[in-house]
C-alpha cells in the first residue's frame, strides 16, 4: 500500500506485519538513546484540522524517532483562516516535496481525496466518523501484549459508537484478527448500519459485559449532538458509564481502554480508569510505536513503487 486512509483494505497478515514492527519500536522507544536514522532526509507534515493531543504529538515523536524532519501545520495561523481549501492547502504542502502528510479532518473522506492529488503517501489520522487506523492499530497492539493474541477474544466496544471513527477501524481490525466483537450502546448512538458490521449489539450494558476480556470506552463526543439527541450526563452515566460494579460482569481478567480524550464521570468513573485494570497510559505508549511502523512502512513502500517506475 502507498497509504494507510483505513483499516478496511488490510488483511490479517498486512495486520500483523504492522504490529511486529511496532513492536521493535516499541524497545526503540524505551531506550535512552531513541532516535534511529531509517527516514534520514525525508520530510513528514502533520495537517490537523481538529483538535489532538495524542495523535498529533506521537505522529511527530514518531517520525522525530525515526530521523525525520518534522513540520507541524499550524492550522489556526494558516491560510485555511483566510478561505484557502482542503485541497489547496494540500496541494501547497505537496509542492515542498514532503514524503508523508499526516491527515487529520472533520470530513469523512478527506484523506483519501488528498491520496489521489499529491504525489506523497497520505495517513489517515482521523477522518469525521469514518476511520482512525492508528488508533485501532495501536489498540491491536495494546491488547496483543496483554492477552497473547487477538484471534477468540471477546471484545466490548462502549458509549458513541454512533460518532466514532475510533469504534469503525476498531471493529473493522477486530473482526479482520477473529475477535468477537460487542457493541454496547443506547440506540440513539448507533449507526443506522449497524448490523452490517459483523457485531452483536447490546442495549443492557452488563448484559454486554458478560464474560468480555477487553473493554473498550468511548467518549460521548456532546459536540456532534444538539437539540433532543443530547443525553442527561447523569442518566447516560447511570446506564452507560463504566463504573466498579459495572465492570464486575467483565471477565476477572478483563482489561480497561479507552482511546481518549476520558470525560471521567460521563462515561467512565476515575476509580476505574486509574485503576489497575486500565491500560489507558499504556495505549499512548502503543501510538508511537504503531505510528512509527506504520510511518517506515510507507517509506519502503514508497521506494518499491518508485523502484517500479510508479
Ligand atoms: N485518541 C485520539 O485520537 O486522541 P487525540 O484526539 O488527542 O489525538
Amino acid at each position: 500500500h502507498r497509504h494507510l486512509l483505513g483499516i478496511a483494505g488490510l488483511n490479517h497478515l498486512e495486520i500483523t506485519a504492522l504490529l511486529d514492527k511496532a513492536e521493535e519500536a516499541v524497545k526503540v522507544s524505551q531506550q535512552t538513546e531513541k532516535k534511529k536514522a531509517v527516514l534520514k532526509g525525508r520530510t513528514q507534515i502533520n495537517l490537523f484540522f481538529e483538535a489532538s493531543t495524542r495523535t498529533q504529538s506521537s505522529f511527530e515523536l514518531a517520525g522525530k524517532r525515526l530521523g525525520a524532519d518534522v513540520m507541524n501545520m499550524a492550522v489556526k495561523n494558516s491560510a485555511v483562516s483566510k478561505g484557502e481549501t482542503l485541497l489547496d492547502t494540500a496541494l501547497t504542502l505537496n509542492a515542498m516535496h514532503p514524503d508523508i502528510l499526516v491527515v487529520r479532518h472533520a470530513a469523512a473522506g478527506a484523506p483519501q481525496l488528498l491520496a489521489r492529488k499529491v504525489g506523497c503517501a497520505v495517513i489517515n489520522a482521523g477522518d469525521g466518523a469514518h476511520e482512525h487506523p492508528t488508533q485501532a492499530l495501536l489498540d491491536a497492539l495494546t491488547i496483543r501484549r496483554h492477552k497473547g493474541s487477538i484471534q477468540n477474544l471477546v471484545v466490548a466496544i462502549c458509549g458513541d459508537i454512533l460518532h466514532s471513527r475510533v469504534a469503525r477501524s476498531n471493529i473493522i481490525l477486530l473482526n479482520a484478527m477473529g475477535a468477537e466483537v460487542r457493541l454496547i450502546a443506547p440506540s440513539t448512538l448507533l449507526p443506522a448500519d449497524v448490523e452490517a458490521l459483523g457485531v452483536k449489539v447490546f442495549r443492557d450494558m452488563r448484559k454486554g459485559l458478560d464474560g468480555t476480556d477487553v473493554v473498550m470506552m468511548l467518549r460521548l463526543q456532546l459536540e456532534r449532538m444538539s437539540g433532543a439527541f443530547v443525553p442527561s450526563v447523569r442518566e447516560y452515566f447511570h446506564f452507560y458509564g463504566l463504573d466498579e460494579d459495572k465492570l464486575q460482569n467483565a471477565s476477572e481478567d478483563a482489561i480497561v481502554m479507552h482511546p481518549g480524550p476520558m470525560n471521567r464521570g460521563v462515561e467512565i468513573d476515575s476509580s476505574v480508569a486509574d485503576s489497575g485494570r486500565s491500560v489507558i497510559r499504556e495505549q499512548v505508549e502503543m501510538g508511537v510505536a504503531v505510528r512509527m511502523a506504520v510511518i517506515e512502512t510507507l517509506a519502503e513502500n514508497a521506494c518499491k513503487f518508485n523502484d517500479k517506475g510508479e
